[in-house]
């Protein structure tokens, strides 16, 4: 084959390439709907841009192997100028542009031009994340999605996950339960915690039916009953209010049904993993709600008795937060105390994710989310105070996919009504599951505040809860948490 064959081969693979390529980006973009097509010529606009943008927001490198060099005529030649290679990707919130680094400009550089690059492309924003080494990836916002309201993504039945909302990129964000260790939820006063855990109560009603039993603290009422989850009682196992005595007595029945558990595992499915086969009747998923958990773990300010039994209560927590996992009892903590030992630290360490609505300080944030925040200012829960936009969107982290980082999210809207319709007619649903307190449990259950304050009785026998067939929502005021009065009255 001579040279001009070759060249003349050459010359029409790229032609067909190139034909290749324009047929099916000029596809895409005949397919496109009219929002899409924009984005489509933001990022081509982007794209082109690039060259001259580069090197004026200070993005690219002379490279010193190239300077003082000479060419043929002996004349000095102008030294390489070396840019990162882009690539932009059109999303229906913005655009996704891939870096590939060079060296002197990585991260660091990009972070620093963010607000010029946010500028120069007519975006919000641009945030920086590293994805892989020599990889980043610039999430650049038009508006803000997360203004968008978006309708509850309930679970089917068997899908045994916890929906919190959607992320700036459109992304549905869900927990999932399977070998979950726990979640703590933090968060300023009227930013929707208690609407969040109330969703995940009627997910879980909804998609788990009898398979799934709940255990409700409610440390902001002193009656449950007429508190935030009074409607929702007659689901739960118990409804505690905000005595730190009746909690530490229904945390030892949680705790004695955790100790109890491998054994009747193995009973039913002859080796102990609870998520090998999931929630099944004779051993259901347990969702341990503590909605204001500081009334019954943050011993801060407090000495003698009251002190003792708040630390006994997060020795119990502690258990559950740490053997919950494989066995199918999970605890949710929420609080909207604003310092770091609203939930201590050895429970804390133990929930695996951290949930943050609106904090004004960045230690109120760390309850949830960790140390780690300090450092991804974008995603500081501190700059979602602004109540007319931000009631519903938190900062999550600890999820799949998001591989340790943080990430906003905005909860989907959840219909009270419909919640309590949902909830209301799982009533029936509600079984006994507590392990009656017995000897032979007394030896594995040598948690230290088990004997300071003696144990409750066993919960079927201290809650008069009907096991009614489904029952209209609203009718179960005057029932929900009447456990709760039965044992304050006890203790
Ligand atoms: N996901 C949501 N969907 C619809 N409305 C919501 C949502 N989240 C919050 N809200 C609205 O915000 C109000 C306050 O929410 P919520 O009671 O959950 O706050 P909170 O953080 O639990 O407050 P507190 O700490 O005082 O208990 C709700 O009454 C509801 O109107
Ligand atoms: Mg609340």
């Amino acid at each position: 084959m001579d040279l001009s064959t070759v060249a003349g081969l050459a010359i029409a693979g790229l032609a067909g390439w190139l034909t290749y390529r324009a047929a099916t980006t000029g596809y895409r973009y005949y397919k496109a709907t009219p929002q899409q097509r924009l984005r489509i010529r933001h990022a081509w606009w982007v794209r082109r841009r690039w060259n001259k943008l580069s090197a004026n927001v200070g993005l690219v490198r002379i490279d010193e192997n190239t300077k003082g060099r000479k060419g043929m005529n002996g004349k000095a030649v102008k030294p390489t100028t070396v840019r990162p290679r882009i690539k932009v990707i059109p999303e229906p919130y913005g655009l996704r542009v891939i870096v590939r680094t060079i060296a002197g400009v990585g991260q660091a550089e990009f972070e620093r031009a963010a607000q010029w690059l946010a500028d120069a492309w007519i975006c919000d924003s641009v945030e920086v994340h590293r994805v892989t080494p020599g990889t980043l990836e610039l999430r650049c916002l038009v508006g803000n999605p997360l203004d968008e309201r978006r309708e509850y993504d309930w679970p089917q039945a068997g899908d045994w996950r916890l929906p919190i909302g959607h992320n700036p990129w459109g992304r549905q964000i869900s927990v999932p339960l399977r070998q979950l260790s726990g979640i703590k939820v933090a968060g300023l006063p009227g930013y929707g915690k208690t609407f969040l855990m109330l969703g995940w109560l009627a997910s879980l009603a909804h998609a788990g039916g009898p398979l799934v039993q709940f255990a409700l603290f409610d440390g902001k009422s002193s009656d449950p009953r007429y508190g935030d989850w009074g409607e929702v009682g007659q689901r739960a196992l118990f409804l505690v209010g905000d005595n730190p005595e009746t909690a530490h007595q229904r945390l030892t029945e949680l705790v004695r049904l955790v100790k109890d558990r491998p054994g009747r595992l193995v009973a039913e499915r002859g080796h102990p993993q609870f998520w090998k086969q999931g929630p099944t009747f004779e051993n259901p998923l347990v969702l341990v709600l503590m909605d204001e958990c500081h009334n019954y773990v943050d011993s801060s300010g407090l000495r003698g008795k009251e002190k003792e039994l708040i630390e006994s209560n997060q020795r119990l927590m502690r258990v559950l937060a740490k053997e919950g996992r494989g066995l199918g009892v999970i605890p949710v903590l929420a609080t909207q105390k604003q310092t770091g030992d609203a939930i201590p630290t050895a429970v804390r360490d133990n929930l695996e994710v951290g949930i943050s609505f609106a904090c004004f300080t960045l230690e109120g944030a760390e309850a949830a989310l960790g140390s780690g925040i300090r450092k991804d200012e974008p995603n500081w829960p501190t700059a979602l105070v602004d109540k007319d936009r931000n009631v519903g969107v938190c900062v999550v982290t600890g999820v799949p996919g998001l591989d340790g980082q943080y990430d906003r999210v905005r909860v989907g809207d959840i219909e009270e009504d419909l919640v309590l319709e949902v909830v209301g007619s799982s009533f029936g649903d509600r079984r006994e599951i507590i392990p009656a307190e017995g000897p032979t449990l007394r030896k594995v259950t040598d948690e230290p505040s088990q004997s300071t304050t003696g144990s409750a009785a066993p919960a079927g026998a201290s809650d008069p809860q009907p096991k009614a067939p489904p029952k209209p929502r609203r009718a179960s005021r005057k029932t929900a948490a009447d456990n709760d009065q039965d044992d304050r009255k006890a203790g």
